[in-house]
């Protein structure tokens, strides 16, 4: 009912040449694949990624984008652009756009209207710190960012949103949620989303992030709510990138 969806987002890593390189190696690999393949190169690389991955099953997507068209916004990107470079989808909200550069659930929800206006598909990022987990916090931290993040959808904008569950703690740090953990507070934001827009949350797909490896991906997959995973780190190597793309296996 859901397609999975596999995500690499690149973060600030990559020349155009690396990118090309990269994508190159991974036609081959991902090309039988039924999962949806997503790459999530920096601005600068957006193009040449598009271009290395035309006539394959690899989309590419950014990772931010402005809440404006145009205007006088120096160094903001805005949905006309990234679609005139061939991007369908767009990360918003990640952890750390939040924790660097003062990103709230409002510049979150400015920014998901603006990415659906431009037929871009979000994957909108949520989840809580090491402090909040401590303090018991994950669940109210979670919905408050689902409800004010993601408020104001048509019906068919609930379908084709993303979200990602990304436990701060859990980024880069070799710390995985455990699988379970993850199920449940990814079966919480369907949950939320379900009081906020009825019976078509169901079809929102929902990703966890955070140390996916290929040695994780396929506990994490065969949780009931947990249709993909947002990939940092090893989705700049081809081979463990394609290796979680091809969890099945
Ligand atoms: O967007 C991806 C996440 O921040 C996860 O990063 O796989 O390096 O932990 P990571």
């Amino acid at each position: 009912m859901r397609r999975p969806i596999i995500a690499g987002n690149w973060k600030m890593h990559n020349t155009t040449e690396k990118a090309r390189e990269l994508v190159e190696l991974l036609k081959p690999l991902v090309g039988a694949s039924d999962v949806e393949v997503v790459v999530c190169p920096p601005f600068t690389a957006i193009a040449a990624t598009v271009n290395a991955a035309a006539g394959s099953n690899i989309a590419v997507g950014a990772q931010d984008l402005f809440w404006e068209d145009w205007g006088a916004y120096t160094g903001e990107v805005s949905g006309p652009m990234l679609k005139d470079l061939g991007c369908r989808y767009v990360i918003i909200g990640h952890s750390e756009r939040r924790q660097y550069f003062g990103e709230t659930d409002a510049t979150v929800n400015k920014k998901l209207h603006a990415a659906l206006r431009h037929d871009l598909v979000p994957i909108v990022c949520v989840g809580e710190t090491l402090d909040e987990r401590e303090a018991g916090k994950t669940l109210e931290v979670v919905r408050r960012q689902v409800e004010d993040g993601l408020k104001g959808l048509t019906p068919d904008q609930v379908e084709t949103l993303v979200v990602a569950y990304e436990p701060v703690w859990a980024i880069g740090t070799g710390r995985t949620a455990t699988a379970a953990d993850a199920q449940e507070v990814i079966a919480f934001i369907r949950k939320t989303l379900k009081a906020m827009y009825g019976e078509r949350a169901e079809l929102t797909r929902i990703q966890y992030g955070g140390s996916v490896k290929p040695e994780n991906i396929a506990e994490l997959m065969a949780q009931p709510d947990i249709d993909g995973a947002l990939v940092g780190g090893a989705s700049l190597d081809a081979i463990s990138f394609a290796a979680i793309v091809n969890y099945k296996e």
